[in-house]
C-alpha cells in the first residue's frame, strides 16, 4: 500500500491536526473526535521525521495512547525534534509518558495497571480543562505514571492514585493527560479536545464536507486528466459514493462496472442501478454473474471457502470486463476507507483474522492500472455526508452495512438459487417490517440467516417440515463489538407472522439474542 503521505493532497488547504500513533486501540477514536470539530486529522506512523512533519505544516499535534512502557527495549519513540516544532502537542496515555521521558521528567514504572473510571482533581486554572468542574470522571487505561513533570512543567490534575495526571508548559505549547479524552466515558472529553483545538491551537473549525468534495474532485482531475478510469461498484455505499465522486470529477472517461454476483438484498441490484445511473446519470455496465456466482458456491458449504470462491469470481468477473471495456484505462479506483489505511500503516500487528473480508485488492498489480483512492481519507459517517452532497438518495445512503460476500454468508449450509429466495424474501419483509416501524436508523445492523435445518410444524391441518429461519439486530458504534437490539415483541410477532406465511418453504422464525462477542454479528 502507498503510504499515505504520498497521497494526501489535503496539507496545503485544511489546517490539520496531525497525530502519531502509538498503537492505542483508541488512535482512530480520536480521529473522528477531531474531525467532528470541524478540523481536519491524520493518523501518521510514530518514527515520523520532525521534518516530514515541518512541510506538513501542522497546526498541532497529539502523541496517541499505546500499549508499552517507556522503558521497554523496542517501545516506540517520537523524534524529540517534534516537540521544538513550536507547534502545540497533546500527549495522551503514553504520549504523555514520552514527552516526560525526553523532557527530564520522572516516569515511574507501574507496579500494578490502572484501568476504568478515575476521578481527577484539578487545581487552579489550566487551559486544558477551561470550563470544567474541579473534579471530572475520566477513563484510564495505564501502567506507568508521571512521578515528577519536567523542568517547565506544571502538574495540573491529579488522582488519589497519581500526583500528576495532567501537565502543561503554556510557554512551549506542550499538554500531556494520562486519562483518554477521546472515550465517551471520559465525562469532559469533548470540552478538552476541543479546548486543545480551539484555544491552545487556534484552529477554525471550518472543515466541511463540501470543502473536501470540491478539492477531491480537483485532485482527481489533476491525477486522471483526459485519461479513462475504472472502477467497480458492488452495490454498497462506499463503491457507490466512490463512482459518484469520480464521475463528479471526471464524467464519462469512468467506466463503473458493477459485478451483480445475484446475492444482494432483493431488489438491491436495481435500486443502486437506478439511483446511480438514471438518478445521477452515472456510466454503469452491468455485468449479471448470478448463475456464474451460484456455479462456483454449488455444494459448498465452508463459509471461509464460499468467502475465497466469491472474492476470486468477483475479480475474475470484473477483470474480464475491465480488460473488453477498459482496455485503454489508465487508472483503477477503489473504495477505500481510512479505517484500512490506518491499520496498514499501524504499529500493532496485524490482528487475529477472525473473518477473513474481501475486497477487490490484487487487482491493480495485476490489470497494471493505476491506483485512485478518493476515500482513503474519511471515515464511514463522513463517506456517508459526502455521499449527501453529491446528490445520493438518503434510502441508499443510510443502509444497513452488508458484507461483501452477501447473502452467502447468511445461507449456512451449501447456497442455491431457492435458498437464496427464499432468504431475499424472508430479509425484505424484516427489513420492511422495521422500517415500517420507525426502528431501522436506530438499528446498526438487521438481517436473516436462513439455517440449515427443518423444522416441524403445522399449517392449518397440515404437518408441514420446512426450514427455520433465524432475526438477526444488533446496535453498535464500531462493529467491533455489538448488542443484540432490544426489538419489540409486537414486531418481532408482525415479522415471524409474515415471513411463515408470505415465504414458501419457512415455517419457523427464532430471534439471535447473542452479543458481539462471544457471537459475531454474521452467522459464518
Ligand atoms: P462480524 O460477523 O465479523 O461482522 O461480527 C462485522 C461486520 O463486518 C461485516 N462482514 C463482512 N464484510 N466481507 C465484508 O465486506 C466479509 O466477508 C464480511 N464478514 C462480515 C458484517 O456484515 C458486519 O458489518
Amino acid at each position: 500500500m502507498t503510504s499515505p503521505i504520498e497521497h494526501r493532497g489535503h496539507d496545503d488547504r485544511h489546517e490539520t491536526l496531525l497525530i502519531l500513533d502509538f498503537g492505542s486501540q483508541y488512535t482512530q477514536l480520536i480521529a473522528r473526535r477531531v474531525r467532528e470539530n470541524r478540523v481536519y486529522s491524520e493518523v501518521h506512523p510514530p518514527d515520523l521525521s520532525a521534518d516530514a512533519i515541518r512541510r506538513m505544516a501542522p497546526k498541532g499535534i497529539v502523541l496517541s495512547g499505546g500499549p508499552d512502557s517507556v522503558y521497554d527495549d523496542d517501545a516506540p519513540q517520537v523524534d524529540p525534534a517534534v516537540l521544538e516544532l513550536g507547534v502545540p502537542v497533546l500527549g495522551i496515555c503514553y504520549g504523555m509518558h514520552l514527552l516526560a521521558h525526553h523532557l527530564g521528567g520522572e516516569v515511574k514504572p507501574a507496579d500494578r495497571r490502572e484501568y476504568g473510571r478515575a476521578e481527577i482533581a484539578i487545581d487552579g486554572d489550566c487551559r486544558l480543562f477551561a470550563g470544567l468542574a474541579a473534579h471530572e470522571t475520566v477513563w484510564m487505561s495505564h501502567g506507568d505514571h508521571i512521578e515528577t513533570p519536567p523542568p517547565g512543567f506544571a502538574a495540573v490534575a491529579s488522582t488519589s492514585n497519581a500526583p500528576v495526571v495532567a501537565m502543561e508548559d503554556t510557554a512551549r505549547g506542550l499538554y500531556a493527560i494520562q486519562f483518554h479524552p477521546e472515550v465517551s466515558h471520559t465525562v469532559s472529553g469533548g470540552a478538552i479536545l476541543r479546548n486543545f483545538l480551539h484555544e491552545v491551537c487556534g484552529f477554525a473549525g471550518d472543515w466541511l464536507m463540501a470543502s473536501f468534495l470540491d478539492e477531491a474532485v480537483a485532485d482527481i482531475r489533476a491525477r486522471v486528466g483526459d485519461r479513462r478510469i475504472v472502477c467497480a461498484l458492488s452495490g454498497g455505499v462506499d463503491s457507490s459514493v466512490m463512482s459518484a465522486l469520480v464521475e463528479r470529477a471526471v464524467g464519462d472517461q469512468l467506466t463503473a462496472i458493477f459485478v451483480d454476483t445475484g446475492l444482494l438484498r432483493q431488489g438491491e441490484a436495481r435500486q443502486v442501478e437506478t439511483s446511480l445511473r438514471d438518478g445521477l446519470g452515472l456510466p454503469i455496465v452491468t455485468v449479471d454473474a448470478s448463475e456464474r456466482f451460484l456455479a462456483g458456491l454449488d455444494g459448498v458449504d465452508d463459509p471461509e471457502r464460499k468467502r475465497r470462491i466469491i472474492g476470486g469470481l468477483f475479480i475474475e468477473v470484473f477483470e474480464e470486463q475491465a480488460r473488453e471495456i477498459g482496455a485503454d484505462a489508465t487508472f483503477l479506483a477503489q473504495g477505500t476507507l481510512y479505517p484500512d489505511v490506518i491499520e496498514s500503516t499501524s504499529v500493532k500487528g496485524p490482528s487475529a483474522v477472525i473473518k477473513s473480508h474481501h475486497n477487490v485488492g490484487g487487482l491493480p498489480e495485476r490489470l497494471g492500472f493505476e491506483l485512485v483512492e478518493p476515500l482513503r481519507f474519511l471515515f464511514k459517517d463522513e463517506v456517508r455526508q459526502l455521499g449527501r452532497e453529491l446528490g445520493i438518495p438518503e434510502d441508499l445512503i443510510r443502509r444497513h452495512p452488508f458484507p461483501g460476500p452477501g447473502l452467502a454468508v447468511r445461507i449456512l449450509g451449501p447456497v442455491s438459487g431457492e435458498r437464496v429466495r427464499i432468504l431475499q424474501q424472508a430479509d425484505a419483509i424484516f427489513i420492511d417490517e422495521l422500517r415500517e416501524s420507525g426502528r431501522y436508523d436506530q438499528v446498526s445492523q438487521a438481517g436473516v440467516v436462513l439455517l440449515p435445518v427443518k423444522t416441524v410444524g403445522v399449517m392449518g391441518d397440515q404437518r408441514t417440515y420446512e426450514q427455520a429461519v433465524a432475526l438477526r439486530a444488533v446496535e453498535t458504534e464500531d462493529f467491533m463489538t455489538a448488542d443484540w437490539s432490544r426489538l419489540p415483541s409486537e414486531l418481532l410477532a408482525r415479522v415471524s407472522n409474515r415471513i411463515v406465511n408470505e415465504v414458501q418453504g419457512v415455517n419457523r422464525v427464532v430471534f439471535d439474542i447473542t452479543s458481539k462477542p462471544p457471537g459475531t454479528i454474521e452467522w459464518e
